[in-house]
C-alpha cells in the first residue's frame, strides 16, 4: 500500500524533529542551513555573519560551528534569545522593518560582514496569501541592509515564500549578485511553499563622490 503524502511528511518532521534533540540542536530549521553551507560552501571558517530572523537560534549554532573561533555572528530577532554558550555571538533585539533598523545597526556592526542570512517569516495566519504578502515585506527589508552591510563579493541566503510577489522579488534581488540559486532543502517539507535564494558575490554599488 502506498502512503500518503502527509504522512511522509509527519515521518520527515518526526525524523529532523528527533535528530535537532539528539545534536543540541534549538530548532529542526538548523538541518536545511546544514544542507544548504554543505552543497554551496557560502559560509567559511573566520567569516563574520549576520543572522537576521534567529529565535530560537538553531541557525546560529550552525553558523557558529561553521565560522569557527576566528568567526563570528551576528544574531538578529525582534524577539529574546536564550544565550547561546560561545563568545563567538552577539544578539541583537530589533525589528528590521522599523524604520530606524539600519541606523541601530550601523552603531552594532562591523563596517561590512562577509555573509547573510534570513530566515525571518512572520507568525503564519493560515491565509496563504496574506502569508505570501508580508513574508514579502520581511524579505525587502533584509535585502535593504544586506545592500548596506554585506561586503563586495559576499553571499546572502534568504528565506521566500512562494506566491505572486516572489518573481518581482527575485528579479530585484538578482541584481544585485554574481549569481542566483533558487533551493529546496531536503529538510524542507515537500508540500511546503518554502523556498531558499542563495545570492553569491555581492555587486556592492560604487559610492560616487562629489
Ligand atoms: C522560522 S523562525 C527562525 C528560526 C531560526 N532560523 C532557527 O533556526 O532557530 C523566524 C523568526 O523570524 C523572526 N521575525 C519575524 N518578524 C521579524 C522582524 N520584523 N524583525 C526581526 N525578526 C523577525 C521571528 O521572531 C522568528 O524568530
Amino acid at each position: 500500500m502506498r502512503k500518503s503524502s502527509s504522512w511522509i511528511e509527519q515521518r520527515r518532521k518526526d525524523h529532523y524533529f528527533k535528530l535537532a534533540k539528539e545534536r543540541g540542536y534549538r530548532s529542526r530549521a538548523a538541518f536545511k542551513l546544514s544542507q544548504i553551507i554543505k552543497s554551496y560552501r557560502f559560509v567559511r571558517k573566520r567569516d563574520q555573519v549576520v543572522d537576521l530572523g534567529a529565535a530560537p537560534g538553531g541557525w546560529t549554532q550552525v553558523l557558529i560551528e561553521t565560522v569557527g573561533n576566528e568567526g563570528y555572528v551576528f544574531a538578529v530577532d525582534i524577539q529574546p534569545i536564550e544565550p547561546l554558550d560561545s563568545p563567538q555571538t552577539d544578539f541583537i533585539e530589533l525589528d528590521i522593518t522599523s524604520n530606524s533598523a539600519i541606523e541601530y545597526l550601523l552603531k552594532k556592526l562591523p563596517v561590512y560582514v562577509d555573509v547573510i542570512v534570513s530566515d525571518i517569516s512572520p507568525d503564519v495566519s493560515g491565509t496563504w496569501e496574506l502569508d505570501h504578502f508580508r513574508q514579502i515585506h520581511l524579505a525587502k527589508s533584509s535585502l535593504q541592509i544586506t545592500k548596506k552591510f554585506l561586503k563586495s563579493g559576499g553571499n546572502f541566503l534568504i528565506k521566500v515564500f512562494q506566491g505572486n510577489e516572489l518573481d518581482p522579488f527575485i528579479n530585484e534581488f538578482k541584481k544585485n549578485f554574481r549569481q542566483t540559486r533558487i533551493i529546496k532543502p531536503k529538510a524542507t517539507r515537500t508540500s511546503s511553499s518554502e523556498l531558499y535564494v542563495l545570492g553569491l558575490g555581492f555587486k556592492r554599488k560604487k559610492v560616487v563622490l562629489n
